[in-house]
């Protein structure tokens, strides 16, 4: 077995982000700034947001995280994303999800300039990226598929298995692989026999965010396996109260796989640097259309 190593990958993939932004500012262009929105005081997603406040910092991009109540109406969170679109100073918007009950996503990610849409969740880009056109790539599968081939591990005529079908992996994760020439199955909670399809995977996805669900029974020997799952499972012994914990019981199928990617350290990392690399790719594309 050897480690899809995410930490490793994507310090190398930061390099070279930190690398362009000092070229761009050298050349007295503009420095790339990362707006994130963040609503009610939910753990994890304070803790994603600074994560990703602290990305930008480090390769030397501007951020700005806006933070509002709760009790924000949809109205108002609607009027702020839109003073982000028309701010020229921002050329990424995200809006951490999730949002409270009383607030339609769709209507939130509509909303946002698709040309600002780091997310990759506005119906254009997903339109865009289903047809392999250039677009923003949600930063999860994005970042599956630079581990993957920074590994070169071989997609085409592969049979590749996701499991779960979530609008930000799963079903994004299964056109990005449809792309790479593998055969793709998605399974989810109403799949029948879910064990004996995961079994014929060459490549298994999993992004369902049940801890532990993946067994070695039900992986082919020698398959790919790439955890996506990050569910928080209460750790007294550990510093923050909690462990991160992977959707593939990572001791006993690491034995069967020929390539793994741990949790933590794996696909999480490459997240974060999928989002840093569309923020980049944003003030690209905005240099384009002033030099126009
Ligand atoms: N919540 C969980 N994952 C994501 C993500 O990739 N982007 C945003 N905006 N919210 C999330």
């Amino acid at each position: 077995m050897q480690l899809l190593n995410g930490n490793e990958v994507s310090k190398h993939i930061r390099t070279q982000i930190k690398a362009e932004v000092e070229q761009l500012k050298a050349a007295g262009k503009k420095t790339p700034h990362l707006a994130a929105i963040l609503v009610g005081t939910d753990g994890a997603s304070q803790t994603y947001v600074a994560a990703k406040a602290k990305d930008c910092e480090e390769v030397g991009f501007d951020s700005t995280v806006l933070r509002f109540d709760a009790t924000i109406s949809e109205a108002d969170l609607l009027n702020e994303v839109i003073k982000i679109n028309n701010n020229p100073d921002i050329d990424g918007l995200i809006v951490q999800l999730p949002l409270p009950k009383h607030i339609d996503t769709n209507k939130v990610t509509q909303t946002i300039d698709w040309r600002k849409d780091v997310d990759g969740f506005h119906p254009m880009n997903v339109g865009l990226m289903f047809k392999g056109l250039p677009c923003y790539l949600p930063a999860t599968p994005m970042g599956v598929i630079k581990l993957l081939e920074h590994y070169q591990i071989e997609t085409t005529g592969k049979h590749c298995v996701v499991i779960g079908r979530s609008d930000i992996v799963g079903k994004p994760m299964s056109a990005l692989m449809l792309q790479k020439n593998c055969t793709v199955t998605v399974c989810h909670s109403k799949t029948q026999d879910i064990e004996n399809v995961i079994k014929g995977a060459d490549i298994v996805i999993a992004a369902l965010g049940i801890p532990n669900f993946v067994t070695a029974k039900m992986v082919k020997q020698g398959a790919v396996v790439v955890d996506v799952g990050i569910t928080r499972v209460e750790d007294p012994t550990a510093k923050s109260g909690y462990r991160l914990k992977g959707d593939v019981k990572f001791d006993e199928v690491s034995e069967k796989a020929s390539w793994i990617t741990p949790v933590p350290g794996g696909v999480g990392p490459m997240t974060r640097v999928g989002l840093l690399l569309n923020t980049l790719n944003a003030v690209k594309n905005h240099l384009r259309f002033e030099s126009r």
